[in-house]
């Protein structure tokens, strides 16, 4: 090829791939539909205001925006919680609460390409909307889980990383750390996790604290699960919550899957109580995962009070993981039939019967072109189709076909009217 015309960060999706995708997208719905979630979606196309209201400009340089012929500034879809909450305060006055819905969009985000994160993914996204507590929290952390153990994976394979962003909070404004914007602070602490440890103190350092505050942040990164969290000798109304959270957790069986990380406070300023991320163990990678509440967004949009929670879980990172694990089905293109007439005499009693068959669900092939039975035949085992009907004159004025199994060489007749 002289020139190749494809844009940086998307995806050519050939058949192998697709079948891929559609292996992940099978398992997200199946398992969401098994909770009781509903299908919805949106627009592809939001305003680009929709995003900076709870980002500000910053978002901006992360999202694929432009202005329209009618002068308007819209922006790709990054994300599918802004549009959900406008989509909700419009309606939950009629909705039964909780609300609980999913969806699969494909979103965009102007981020730089590289291994598990792309310009343009899907990902799976649940939410409750209506529901306060832990028993929803819990809930959409047992979906995400489902899925991961759907599609193959176990518990040696990844884990559910849990913290409260209220915990945080109010852990920092008790030790005197939180004045105005958390954005600094809370970036060293995300990057705690993914640094040595020896350079945490420096970056900590870097943010201006008295010493006595720098060793707070690092007690508060020294807590390394629910039991530490248990001991603490502060009254936090987000430490309770997580243990609540882990108290179900347990009830649920699903304990060896989560763990509690004070490193998780998600990027996203949405966030207030339960925030989580699933990782594959090694940890190479991003997130497969990520969500939590979001109580007062839905506020901030429209005035309307609805506590909400919910995750997006992206099809790259799971993608990578699966076929590094070779994990993902062997692609097979499926055919029923393959249908080979000896003359075009044959061919109105082949379409008809081609038609018949595909009505009852099956896959029904045959070429195009009239062609010698040697390389029709071959055409079918090449597919490979699971069996072929030989049209023929002399079978078909006896009222018969002949089958051929292709896997096993197996011949029989079958009367012509017990194909329609
Ligand atoms: P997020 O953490 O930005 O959360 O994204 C969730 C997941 O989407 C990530 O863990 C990752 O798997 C996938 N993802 C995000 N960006 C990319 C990218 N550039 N390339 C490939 N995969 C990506 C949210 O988007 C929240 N709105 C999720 C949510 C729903 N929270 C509550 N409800």
């Amino acid at each position: 090829m002289k020139f190749d015309l494809s844009v940086r960060g998307m995806r050519d999706y050939y058949p192998d791939i697709f079948s891929q995708l559609n292996y992940i997208i099978r398992a997200w719905k199946e398992t969401a539909l098994a909770y009781g979630f509903e299908e919805f979606d949106g627009p592809v196309l939001e305003t680009l205001e929709l995003y900076k209201i709870k980002s500000g400009e910053e978002i901006v340089n992360q999202l694929y925006n432009f202005t329209d012929k009618g002068g308007r500034e819209l922006a790709l879809r990054p994300e599918l919680t802004p549009t959900l909450a406008r989509m909700v305060s419009k309606v939950q006055n009629q909705v039964s609460k909780p609300m609980k819905w999913f969806s699969i969009p494909r979103c965009m985000r102007y981020e730089k390409p590289q291994k598990g994160r792309l310009r343009e993914f899907f990902q799976f996204n649940v939410d409750i909307l209506g529901e306060e507590g832990e028993m929803a929290d819990l809930e959409i952390i047992s979906v995400a889980i489902d899925c991961l153990l759907k599609l193959g994976l176990s518990k040696a394979d990844f884990v559910v990383k849990i913290n409260n962003r209220d915990f945080a909070a109010e852990y920092f404004i008790e030790n005197g750390i939180i004045k105005g914007n958390t954005h600094a602070l809370y970036k060293v602490i995300d990057n705690a996790r993914k640094v040595k440890k020896e350079l945490t103190r420096p970056a900590i350092n870097e943010l201006g604290f008295s010493v006595k505050q720098e060793d707070a942040i690092e007690n508060y990164l020294s807590l390394s699960n629910s039991s530490d969290l248990a001991k603490l000798s502060i009254s936090n109304t987000g430490k309770e919550s997580l243990l609540d959270l882990f108290s179900l957790i347990n009830n649920a069986g699903l304990q060896d899957y989560c763990e509690f990380d004070p490193t998780i406070v998600r990027g996203l300023d949405y966030y207030t109580g339960t925030v989580f991320e699933i990782f594959d163990r090694s940890e190479k990678m991003r997130a497969i995962c990520g969500g939590g509440r979001y109580n007062n967004l839905l506020k901030e949009f429209s005035g309307v009070d609805l506590p909400a929670c919910g995750f997006g879980m992206g099809d790259v990172v799971l993608g990578e993981i699966l076929s590094d694990k070779g994990m993902f089905p062997v692609y097979q293109k499926q055919v029923d039939y393959f249908l080979v007439r000896v003359t075009d005499n044959e061919l109105e009693l082949m379409l008809r019967i081609a038609r018949s068959l595909r009505s009852r669900g099956l896959t029904v092939e045959y070429t195009y072109k009239s062609l010698p039975v040697k390389k029709q035949m071959s055409k079918a085992s090449k597919i490979p189709a699971k069996k072929v009907l030989i049209f023929g004159a002399d079978e078909i004025a006896r009222g018969k076909l002949v089958e051929k199994d292709l896997s096993t060489g197996e011949e029989i007749e079958v009367p012509v009217d017990s194909l329609f």
